[in-house]
């Protein structure tokens, strides 16, 4: 046991040593996997209430990504895409609404067209200030298109970490699911 990644997960997430370690433990030491562990402890703890004060999950992904909250009716992530870099279409299975509020991030929206093939339908830029409501079957990819990062707070009407999802490689014609190594993978970071 890393005791550097306990460490770690217990400054990001601000869970007990203990559970930290015990996260890290079933997660086989995958960091990342061990921090949703922790944050399905922290939802079910805190059973159905979304009163504030009886403590709102927080879990840090990475610098760019962070789970501030989640329960089974709604999900509020902070999302930072810095400049040039492309998410792959994906969906939700759920509504979700992404209000940006620095720098600009461009929509672009898909439909399964002939053999499951996408076709783009339109691009929309949101711009800090803006919000954009995305409906439950949508697919949707993201790029930063604004010189600085763009920053925005996406709110999900459903458990977004816990639902199964879809990612298309649009390079191969393919449907993977979504998973963070497959989401990184088909992510293109600029920087
Ligand atoms: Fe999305």
């Amino acid at each position: 046991m890393d005791i550097k990644l306990v460490k770690k997960l217990r400054e990001e997430t601000g869970a007990g040593m203990l559970d930290c370690k015990k996260a890290l433990e079933e997660a086989n030491g995958k960091y990342e996997n061990a921090q949703k562990i922790l944050l399905e402890q922290s939802t079910k703890n805190q059973g159905n209430t979304r009163v504030a004060s009886k403590g709102l999950c927080s879990v840090v992904i990475n610098q760019n990504e962070a789970i501030l909250f989640e329960d089974d009716q709604i999900s509020i992530w902070y999302c930072r895409f810095q400049p040039g870099t492309s998410v792959p279409p994906h969906n939700h299975n759920m509504s979700a609404f992404i209000g940006v509020f620095h720098g600009t991030e461009r929509n672009d929206m898909y439909e399964h067209g002939d053999e499951d093939i996408l076709k783009p339908l339109k691009s929309t830029d949101i711009h800090a200030g803006e919000v954009l409501s995305i409906a439950p079957d949508a697919i949707h990819g993201v790029t930063c298109t604004s010189a600085k990062p763009s920053e925005a707070i996406h709110v999900y009407l459903g458990a977004l970490s816990r639902v199964d999802r879809d990612l298309y490689d649009m390079e191969h014609g393919t449907v993977l699911a979504f998973t963070d190594e497959n989401h990184s993978q088909l992510t293109q970071d600029k920087n």
